[in-house]
């Protein structure tokens, strides 16, 4: 991982700080229904404003592709990011030209700006210099806290790193700690815990996995595709029959690198997936031609966790069950209340990310028991599959 400036060495005092935040937050009913990433950001806005900047906050909202969505606003996201702070967050209505150039010029060292949505100018996922240029005028240093989207090589993301100093913020900071002390740098054994339905959304992040842990556990569906092409029969289990033989070369390259593949041994198993659906557990072998397998059974989860206690650190992404409609939630949360543990006894560093695996954590009640556990979806599963992020390239020093 490359050196990177952290707040230690800013002098922020006085300066006009352009913060790239993620405030691309769910919304309900133009409210934001999930507070997470504002009050995870608010760590650096504060310190930031306690040494007397001017904290201008630079985000992406949606998908409004280059053009001014009403519905896309950051507005009530500045609101609600007042609300986090308890303090006043000013609101600009473009985030370049007058309206922006005008908010800044009358702020005060400590305020906080939130200018309209990147992603309504097309240059910004362009990353189009011209865009950069015009908001690079507007701050005197540049910040990123957005590792959430810091896989995107965007106007606000990337160029912009490169026409102001680039520092990275707080929360960045403490994702690419995480990140390093578990894949780039990690105590012996490694494991991965890799679950989820589809292989095929995830064949790069198993390629990369395979060749630098030491234990992969699959689970959820895309089990279903690896136990297939080995011959077990799923009956009407979710599974990918197209990418067996791609099943087949991940093994054989998990092989090849000293890498132990652990699949399901038993299973839980419904005719139908509804909340309470009569359930039964079978042996791998036994799975009835007319059931789905909805959880990895108790066989499983047991030698799961016995490799877990052997191990020192975990990367996890994807859960084992169908977790979202118990019963088929008890492998995922037996496995994130034993991984819990195992942390809380010091024997085991654990990293999490993905969205479905955070609501995973959270339904086993120990989404804040893990070592880290990443707000980030789509850059999180980069960084496993070994990218590069341009938005983390960018602030290399
Ligand atoms: C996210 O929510 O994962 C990030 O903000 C990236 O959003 P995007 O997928 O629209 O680029």
């Amino acid at each position: 991982m490359p050196g990177f400036r952290t707040l230690d060495t800013l002098e922020a005092r006085g300066k006009r700080v352009l913060l790239r935040a993620d405030l691309n937050v769910p919304m309900q009913d133009g409210k934001v229904s999930d507070l997470t990433r504002l009050e995870r950001l608010s760590s650096t806005i504060r310190e930031l404003a306690e040494k007397g900047a001017k904290v201008i906050v630079l985000s992406h909202f949606d998908r409004p592709k280059g053009k001014r969505v009403p519905e896309m606003s950051l507005k009530p996201v500045a609101e609600a990011l007042g609300r986090v702070l308890g303090r006043p967050v000013g609101f600009a209505a473009d985030c370049i030209g007058a309206p922006a150039e005008k908010a800044v010029a009358g702020m005060q060292p400590g305020d906080v700006l939130v200018l309209e949505n990147t992603r309504f100018h097309a240059g910004e996922e362009r990353n189009e210099p011209a865009l950069a240029d015009a908001i690079a005028r507007l701050g005197d240093a540049y910040v990123n806290d957005a590792f959430s989207a810091a896989h995107r090589a965007h106007a606000t993301t990337e160029a912009l790193a490169h026409r102001l100093p680039p520092y990275a913020g707080r929360l960045m900071q403490a994702e690419l700690e995480a990140l390093e002390q578990a894949l780039g740098n990690p105590a012996r054994p490694v494991a991965a815990i890799v679950g989820g339905s589809k292989v095929g959304t995830k064949l790069d992040l198993l390629g990369n996995l395979v060749a630098q842990v030491n234990h992969l556990v699959i689970g959820g569906a895309m089990a279903n595709t690896f136990l297939a092409a080995r011959g077990v029969a799923v009956g009407r289990s979710l599974q990918e029959a197209e990418l067996h033989d791609t099943a087949r070369e991940i093994e054989a390259k998990a092989k090849a690198a000293g890498c132990a593949i652990l699949l399901p041994v038993d299973a839980v198993v419904a005719r139908d997936l509804r909340a309470g659906a009569p359930s039964e557990t079978v042996t791998i072998d036994a799975v009835p031609d007319d059931a789905m397998i909805l959880d990895v059974g108790p066989l499983t989860t047991a030698s799961v966790l016995d490799r877990l206690a052997a191990c020192r650190t975990l990367v996890w992404n994807g859960p084992l069950g169908a977790f979202e409609t118990p019963p088929f939630d008890v492998a995922t949360v037996r496995v994130a209340k034993g991984v819990a543990w195992l942390t809380k006894a010091g024997t085991l560093l654990s990293v999490a990310g993905g969205g479905d695996t955070v609501a995973a954590l959270r339904h086993a009640g120990v989404a804040e028991d893990l070592t880290y556990v990443s707000a980030a979806g789509g850059a999180f599963l980069e960084w496993m599959e070994g990218k590069t992020l341009p938005g983390v390239a960018a602030l290399a020093v």
